[in-house]
């Protein structure tokens, strides 16, 4: 791939527009973390350059069921009241609006975990994003009124449905078992390394105490 199939690879959108999607600009969130800690941090969950370019196939191969895999993900959550609340308004209701935009923004996720570089705007937006899961900026960017923060402990522990439930998905362009297998150690690494990051704001006493 030369350097500019390389460029619009990596900012490939779901939809032209994706409302409070702020990837890239100056009304994102400034990751505290350093691009130093992000690679020790890659290297912790040993994401090596076959990681990166089985993300890349893995990108290819779920770029057109982003939303069917985002409604398997919102299926397990509507399923559990527990965790559907958060998603709901105050009074326990469905919010349209709120579950479009914010599924639009989850589903550029995807795009984005498989397709952008791990540099200082990506970092940037795992700050954004974990800020979104906390007090200081859910609701916010769709303007709702809905539960103040998502715990911490929950957004940890769904990993195990983000990583088991895209498996499927991955398996259905007919690659190779080992393919596949490949292309989802690589997926889970960057889950776990993205859940790493987001942990930041949650742990830090001044930003989101107490939403554990
Ligand atoms: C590994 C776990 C999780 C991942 C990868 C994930 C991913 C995402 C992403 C990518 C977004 C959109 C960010 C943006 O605005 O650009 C988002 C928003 C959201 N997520 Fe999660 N999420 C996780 C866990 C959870 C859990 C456990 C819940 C609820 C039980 C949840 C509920 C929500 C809600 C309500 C929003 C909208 C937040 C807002 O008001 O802006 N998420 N999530």
């Amino acid at each position: 791939m030369n350097p500019k199939q390389a460029a619009s690879e990596a900012t490939r959108k779901v939809a032209s527009e994706i409302p409070g999607y702020t990837y890239g600009t100056s009304e994102a969130a400034r990751s505290p973390v350093s691009l130093a800690d992000l690679e020790l941090l890659k290297r912790t969950v040993n994401f090596t350059d076959e990681d990166q370019r089985y993300l890349h196939i893995a990108g290819e191969v779920i770029a057109d069921q982003t939303e069917d895999v985002v409604k398997k993900w919102r299926s397990v959550i509507a399923a559990n009241p527990h965790l559907a609340q958060y998603s709901l308004s105050l009074e326990g209701k469905p919010d349209p609006h709120y579950s479009a935009e914010s599924g639009l923004r989850f589903r550029q996720w995807i795009l984005d975990t498989c397709f952008r570089r791990y540099d200082q705007d990506w970092l940037n937006y795992q700050q954004e994003i974990a800020l979104r899961h906390t007090s200081v900026k859910k609701n916010q960017t769709d303007h709702v009124e809905s539960a103040a923060y998502i715990p911490l402990r929950y957004v940890i522990a769904f990993t195990a449905i983000i990583n088991d439930a895209i498996k499927p998905f991955l398996g259905a362009k007919g690659h190779s078992a080992d393919e596949v297998e490949r292309m989802h150690r690589a997926w889970c690494k960057s889950v776990q390394l993205q859940i790493a990051l987001w942990s930041e704001p949650y742990t830090d006493s001044s930003i989101a105490p107490n939403e554990w």
